[in-house]
């Protein structure tokens, strides 16, 4: 059986970087898989959150899940938090992995990077999302380029484990489309498109207006070569905005070169943002009216209930194989 778990963190509004790398595929995979969609509350905590806006984020998160289309009948959607094996597999994990292995993710050496005093769980993050992964048996992890580390973490904390104590977890596959899994700011292609970048002008909300997301496809940077040619060594800004077109469109790299071979960067970046409006403006429609509905609340406490089944058998074995007492 073939099963998918992925999430986006809720720790700022959703930008179309984590629609290309994370949204859109768990989307395109859900028919193919057996799937677990959850959002990573614990992890948003690993640095301070506003009580009230935490909650409605992850609240968002849930909605723009269903308003991008997926199905809650087939999938089912969680919150970490309701979860607790996510909490306790976490625990079990970070005794499995080394410090000196966590110290050199690069995100956290990114995120600590010049700061006084970061919380210790911005260091242990990576077992906890292992024990996210694992705790459902995922084979396949849809992510974006930047979790490829974290996954080879999980991987390496499953076979360690397995070897230690039997063959109780599955090792997960990551899955990272080709194009899209990078998608980079619209002012600074060397710079990841993140909504913690303090240039709103860098990225694109998937609940931006149609207005602002033509203001801003028209003033992210190009280059002065004049030609929508994709080639991320000598022409990154473009060869991003070429990617964007084609995870919104669905067109092959290929064809987006093909569709503007002769035109200017004006004429490209009116039609990729219109292409990236007509994809956003239903999904903002969906996501108004699920989100302040019964429905999703529903579905959430429907999906903890269904996940925690699954988690705790997984935990249930480990524990039982670690010498746990579990009677
Ligand atoms: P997060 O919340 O930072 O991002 C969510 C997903 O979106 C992808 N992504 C991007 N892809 C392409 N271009 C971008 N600019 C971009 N920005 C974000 C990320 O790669 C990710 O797939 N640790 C995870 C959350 C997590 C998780 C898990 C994911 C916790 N436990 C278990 C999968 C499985 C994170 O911080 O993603």
């Amino acid at each position: 059986m073939k099963r998918i778990l992925s999430g986006i963190k809720p720790s700022g509004e959703l930008n179309i970087g984590g629609y290309g790398g994370a949204l859109h595929q768990f989307v395109s995979m859900q028919h193919d898989y057996e799937c677990f969609f959850f959002v990573p509350d614990l992890h948003a905590v690993t640095v301070a959150q506003d009580p009230k806006e935490l909650y409605q984020r992850s609240m968002d998160v849930a909605a723009y899940y269903i308003a991008a289309g997926i199905d809650p009948r087939k999938a089912t959607i969680f919150i970490q938090s309701q979860v607790p094996a996510h909490a306790e597999l976490g625990w079990i994990m970070e005794t499995q992995v080394y410090f000196g292995e966590l110290r050199r993710m690069t995100q956290f050496k990114e995120k600590s990077d010049g700061k006084d005093s970061v919380s210790s769980a911005l260091l242990t993050y990576p077992a906890l999302m292992a024990a996210d992964i694992l705790l459902y048996q995922a084979t396949h992890v849809p992510v974006g380029d930047d979790q490829k580390q974290h996954l080879e973490m999980t991987r390496d904390l499953a076979d360690r484990i397995n070897h230690k104590f039997g063959k109780i977890l599955t090792i997960p596959e990551p899955v990272i489309q080709k194009s899209g899994s990078r998608i980079m700011g619209l002012d600074d292609p060397a710079i990841k498109m993140s909504k913690s970048n303090p240039n709103t002008n860098s990225y694109v909300l998937l609940n931006d207006t149609p207005d602002v997301i033509r203001r801003k496809f028209s003033r992210a940077v190009t280059d002065s070569e004049m030609s929508v040619r994709y080639d991320w060594g000598t022409k990154p800004a473009v060869s991003n905005l070429i990617e964007i077109y084609s995870v919104f469109s669905g067109e092959t790299i290929e064809t987006v070169e093909k569709r503007f071979e002769g035109q200017g960067y004006g004429t490209f970046k009116n039609e990729l943002a219109e292409i990236v409006i007509e994809k956003l403006v239903p999904i903002q429609e969906r996501y108004k009216e699920i989100i302040a509905s019964q429905e999703l609340v529903d579905i959430l406490k429907d999906g903890a209930v269904k996940a925690a089944g699954i988690a705790n058998e997984t935990i249930k074995k480990l524990k039982n194989a670690m010498g746990f007492v579990t009677f």
